[in-house]
């Protein structure tokens, strides 16, 4: 690649320094603009408050993801600005157009969730929207990078080979990568501080990553994911900051989508989707137990996250009311057995409700609850950032001793 080791080094120092400014900025402009948030009628009710009518500013992902591109634009003319001090030396046309085209799906994802807090958008629109905003990185990726083979494990080498060209799967792969991370993301989310919280140890858990694979012939793609997610960090710190117990701002799918598609882009352009994977585990997890109420097998309410009991000042799992009548029988059946397991809880209602059936909003942080029994919300936080930071150094196990032993 066009930099050399000393060259990644200063510019990610500079990275560095505008990031931490980036950052501040953040923390400044929160509680600046809050106001205009809420005049503007950007603002969501804390449901998990004793006092549910207070308004928290909401789409706040907005002050985070513009600083994030001043920071990028900054970045870049200091980055790149040094080639035109030197007109010896080819300009390198290639890397400056993916980190353009990336901030051009990053920006684009960031007016999708912005639409999406303003308008509510339809499920549908949420799936097919970040895989069109996509395209342009894959056409970038087809252009300068283009790999589309996928390493085989050890074990199924004798008969396909050390690497498999996948064509064309892969760049439907990489598309779905896109809709799955932001959405991911967004569906992992209902109490103070999660998504903010679970953003920037993912971030800074790809970042280390990154940091250890320098040295590798691969230096270049992980130089370039650290310019991105240094700044990502910085600023998603600062919202972090505003949003954990007790919010003093809301991120917003602004932020969920933003945040999702930058963990995209830098797994697409940096050839390492399946690591970036590896660090979505509760995502995953989260993502997977949703599955029934996602596509309506079990219904879904407009709000899975927590219910908040007043008499306790803690957060419970909450509940969607099931009607037999209208359940296929091996959902039915198949829930039962879950139950059995300890991962689901199904309940008769009692009183007024007698005779209905009730189960458990299957998200990860209900199912928390269920196991650890009501908590308080910022215990509760904080108990799943601590799960992602283990579930995290799992993944550099499994991508280090482990992987050697698979690759
Ligand atoms: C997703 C979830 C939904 C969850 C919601 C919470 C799915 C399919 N959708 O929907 O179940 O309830 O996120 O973010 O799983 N809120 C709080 N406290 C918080 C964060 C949010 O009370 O710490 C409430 C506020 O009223 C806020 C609203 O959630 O206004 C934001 O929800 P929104 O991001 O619009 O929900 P979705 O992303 O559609
Ligand atoms: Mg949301």
């Amino acid at each position: 690649a066009s930099v050399t080791p000393n060259g990644m080094a200063v510019s990610l120092a500079i990275n560095a320094v505008i990031s931490v400014v980036g950052g501040v900025m953040v923390a400044r402009t929160i509680p600046a603009v809050t106001f205009m948030f809420l005049k503007a009628g950007l603002s969501g009710r804390d449901l998990c408050k004793p006092d549910k009518e207070s308004k928290v500013p909401e789409s706040m992902g907005l002050v985070t993801g513009c600083v994030f591109l001043i920071v990028m634009f900054l970045f870049l003319g200091v980055a790149f600005g040094q080639h035109f001090l030197n007109p010896t030396k080819l300009f390198p046309h290639a890397a400056f157009s993916e980190y353009l085209t990336s901030l051009l799906c990053i920006c684009c994802m960031l007016l999708l969730g912005f639409a999406d807090d303003v308008l509510n958008l339809k499920w549908r629109y949420k799936l097919v929207l970040p895989t069109v905003a996509s395209l342009p990185l894959l056409m970038v990726y087809y252009v300068n990078l283009g790999s589309t083979t996928v390493v085989m494990p050890k074990l199924l080498r004798p008969w396909i080979g050390l690497t498999l060209n996948i064509g064309p799967l892969y760049y439907i792969y990489m598309a779905m990568l896109a809709v799955f991370c932001t959405n991911t993301i967004n569906i992992y989310a209902g109490i103070n501080g999660l998504e903010s919280g679970q953003t920037v140890v993912a971030g800074a858990s790809v970042a280390l990553f990154n940091i250890i694979e320098l040295s590798s012939s691969q230096a270049f793609s992980h130089y370039f994911s650290l310019c991105l997610l240094l700044p990502f960090i910085a600023t998603s710190l600062a919202l972090y900051y505003h949003n954990r117990y007790p919010a003093r701002a809301f991120v917003g799918d602004t932020f969920t989508y933003f945040s999702g598609m930058t963990f995209a882009v830098v797994a697409i352009i940096g050839h390492f989707s399946k690591t970036v994977l590896l660090f979505f585990m509760p995502q995953i997890f989260n993502f997977l137990y949703s599955i029934p109420q996602l596509f309506r097998l079990v219904p879904c309410p407009r709000h899975r996250l927590p219910r908040y009991n007043e008499k306790l000042d803690k957060v419970e799992a909450s509940e969607a009311e099931i009607n037999e009548s209208e359940m296929r029988w091996w959902v039915l059946a198949a829930l039962k057995v879950l139950h059995r397991l300890k991962l689901v809880h199904l309940r008769r209602g009692t009183g007024p409700d007698s005779g209905k059936l009730f189960i458990n909003n299957l998200t990860l942080i209900n199912l928390t609850l269920l196991w650890s029994g009501p908590c308080h919300e910022g215990t509760l936080t904080n108990t799943l950032l601590i799960l992602q930071i283990l579930s995290s150094a799992l993944a550099f196990v499994i991508r280090y001793p482990l992987a050697d032993l698979f690759f």
